[in-house]
């Protein structure tokens, strides 16, 4: 698939999707929710690439949400249709067997911000802005944004941040667990990389359970979380890499994990 609403690349085992219509901030129309689909996909097939990372072209934006232009000749039906096949996408985001982390240089609105919590983690500029301003537009977050934010940071702040379209800096998004850490603009996407090819050199088995039995266990109880927790660790014992890094601890060598989630 050509992609005309994003760029994406792939270098020493990290893919980068950069959001690419900046001239509307990076705003999501109908063919960009597609365009990210087809990466997830080739994502989860590809073995070399072991870490997303997902950004915006530009100084001002991340996403500045789903495309308002497209709004006037939706009907009801048209728009739930829309949310629909967003929150299909998004939740293969959420479920790619791969640390996904946001990397957000600017405004992280609507449905960037709904993007931005299907990734494992939020990384973001010190000049970054987050919010749902849907409420603006007499609608409402359609893209799973009133679920994950709740469950990211309460339900009070989320009624909060939803009600009001109150837009926060990223100093208050990590102050309320949204943001994992905040960097200077001119430093974010460096600093993120970083960590994603620290991530890359690490078993892709062993990232993939933890993400597996972090999510799973969000929506179960506590014991029922350790207990798939327990089920995992034991399978964990199983893998090639497991073999790798403890040899490698006690043989004092750096590990070299080569473990695969294909074959
Ligand atoms: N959909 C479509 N176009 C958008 C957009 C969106 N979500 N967000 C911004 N744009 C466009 C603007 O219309 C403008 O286009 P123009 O140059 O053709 O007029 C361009 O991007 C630049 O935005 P502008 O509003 O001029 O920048 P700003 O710095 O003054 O304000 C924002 C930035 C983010 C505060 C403002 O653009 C905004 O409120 N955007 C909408 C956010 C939103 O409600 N998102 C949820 C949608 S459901």
């Amino acid at each position: 698939m050509a992609y005309e609403n994003i760029l994406f690349e792939v270098k020493d085992g990290v893919g980068v999707l950069t959001f690419n219509r900046p001239k509307a901030l990076n705003a999501l129309n109908p063919a960009t929710i597609e365009e990210i689909s087809d990466v997830i996909d080739r994502v989860r097939k590809d073995d070399s690439v072991r870490v997303l990372v997902l950004t915006g072209a530009g100084e001002k934006a991340f996403v500045a949400g789903a495309d308002i232009t497209q709004f006037p000749k939706m009907n009801p039906l048209e728009a739930r249709a829309f949310a629909e096949r967003g929150q299909d996408v998004f939740a293969r985001l959420e479920q790619l067997p791969k640390p996904v982390i946001a990397c957000c240089n600017g405004f992280t609105l609507g449905g960037g911000c709904e993007l931005a919590m299907s990734c494992d983690f939020i990384y973001a500029s010190d000049k970054a802005r987050f919010g749902q301003p849907e409420i603006n537009l007499g609608i409402i977050p359609g893209f799973g944004g009133t679920q994950r934010l709740s469950r990211l940071v309460g339900r009070a702040r989320a009624k909060e941040l939803c009600m009001t379209g109150e837009m926060i800096d990223a100093q208050r998004a990590r102050e309320i667990g949204l943001v994992a850490k905040v960097f200077p603009a001119d430093q974010l996407l460096d600093e993120t990389l970083k960590v994603a090819s620290q991530l890359a050199a690490k078993s892709l088995v062993a990232l993939r359970t933890i993400k597996l039995v972090v999510d799973r266990g969000a929506d179960v109880d506590l014991k029922s979380g350790c207990a798939i927790e327990a089920e995992a660790f034991g399978a964990s014992f199983a893998s090639q890499d497991a073999r790798e890094g403890v040899a490698a601890f006690l043989e004092k060598r750096k590990p070299e994990f080569k473990g695969s989630l294909t074959s």
